[in-house]
């Protein structure tokens, strides 16, 4: 049973030119895609750069403005109340951004930073407050004398910790993930996913992990939605993407992953292979005349897939 429902969202930004600056033409960052959210689940959000994978999450979470379709919140329909103050939607729902430098103000400490929601939502007094933030640096594994300290005094893995607890500080429902370790070293990214996981299932969260990896995605992710130019391609469990995927921007994602292992180099090269001269000869199946996407269509209860049906000989 899900909790929220993204119905045919989209995000359009108005591109101005001309001598009275009229709007000529938009960016369609988000082009109608649909998303529902189960109860300690993780969705995952893969595309290549500039597809719209940030531009959902913050119109999600209602950073930007929705040009049309619904999100439905328990029921309600929440896609104008997003940014009401006090609203639970807005407590609920939390957001760890892609540039952990930036989303941290400079000026604050970090006892304030991680306090600011609880400050919004909880209405704890003065010691209760101070034993949540303890509470919660204890969590993502840092120690009380950090809390004098400014954001530019810690490490990138650091700050993305500390964005973490902040995003967790109110219990929420679902987190944002928005490359929430893509500017970290490996050994660091390993510690944040795990750590991210374990408080998935402490806390029965649920995530939307924006990412442009797809391995990533495959160790967090139980259903992954694969975007290109604000449309879904491709949305399945995790068998259903990595295993069975149908939609050639997928496949060629796919066999794009570097795999240090040298057994089976030559047929992980035939494969590219092999794929690459499918999206030459069946690109019509793909793809429609302006290189947009098709609609998704339903291949089984957890597999949809955009391709045109008539000209693969029906899918
Ligand atoms: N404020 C804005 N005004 C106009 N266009 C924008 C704005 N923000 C984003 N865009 C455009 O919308 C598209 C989607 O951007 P978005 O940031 O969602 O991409 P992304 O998938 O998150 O990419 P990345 O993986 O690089 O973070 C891009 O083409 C971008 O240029
Ligand atoms: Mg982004």
């Amino acid at each position: 049973m899900s909790f929220m429902k993204i119905n045919d969202l989209h995000v359009h930004y108005p591109i101005r030119g001309g001598f009275f600056n009229t709007v000529i033409d938009n960016v369609y960052a988000v082009d109608g895609i649909s998303l529902e959210f189960e109860k300690g689940k993780a969705y995952g959000l893969v595309g290549e750069s500039g597809c719209g994978k940030s531009t959902t999450g913050k119109a999600i979470i209602g950073l930007e403005k929705i040009t049309s379709g619904e999100i439905i919140y328990e029921g309600e329909n929440v896609t104008h109340k997003r940014r009401s103050f006090d609203s639970s939607y807005n407590r609920d729902i939390q957001m760890i951004f892609q540039d952990a430098h930036s989303s941290l103000n400079p000026r604050k400490r970090v006892q304030d930073i991680i306090a600011e929601p609880i400050r919004n939502f909880l209405k704890l007094s003065p010691d209760e407050e101070k034993r949540k933030v303890n509470e919660l640096l204890a969590i993502v594994g840092m120690s009380e004398d950090v809390k004098l300290k400014y954001p530019h005094e810690f490490s990138g893995g650091q700050k993305q910790r500390i964005g973490i607890a902040r995003a967790i500080s109110c219990n929420p429902k679902l987190i944002i993930a928005d490359e929430p370790v893509s500017a970290l070293d490996l050994s660091v990214q390993a510690q944040v996913l795990n750590f991210m996981k374990d408080i998935q299932q402490e806390f029965g969260l649920s995530y939307l992990f924006i990412s442009h990896d797809l391995g990533v995605v495959k160790h967090m992710c139980d259903h992954i939605s694969i975007m290109y130019k604000g449309r879904f391609v491709e949305s399945g469990n995790r068998n259903d993407i990595y295993n069975n995927p149908q939609h050639i921007y997928t496949k060629r994602l796919l066999s794009a992953i570097p795999d240090v292992n040298p057994i089976g180099r030559d047929i992980r090269k035939r494969e590219r292979i092999k794929v690459e001269s499918d999206y030459v000869v069946n690109h019509k199946s793909y793809y429609d005349e302006n290189g947009k996407v098709y609609d998704l269509k339903q291949l089984n209860e957890s597999h949809q897939v955009a391709m045109n049906a008539h000209e693969k000989g029906g899918i």
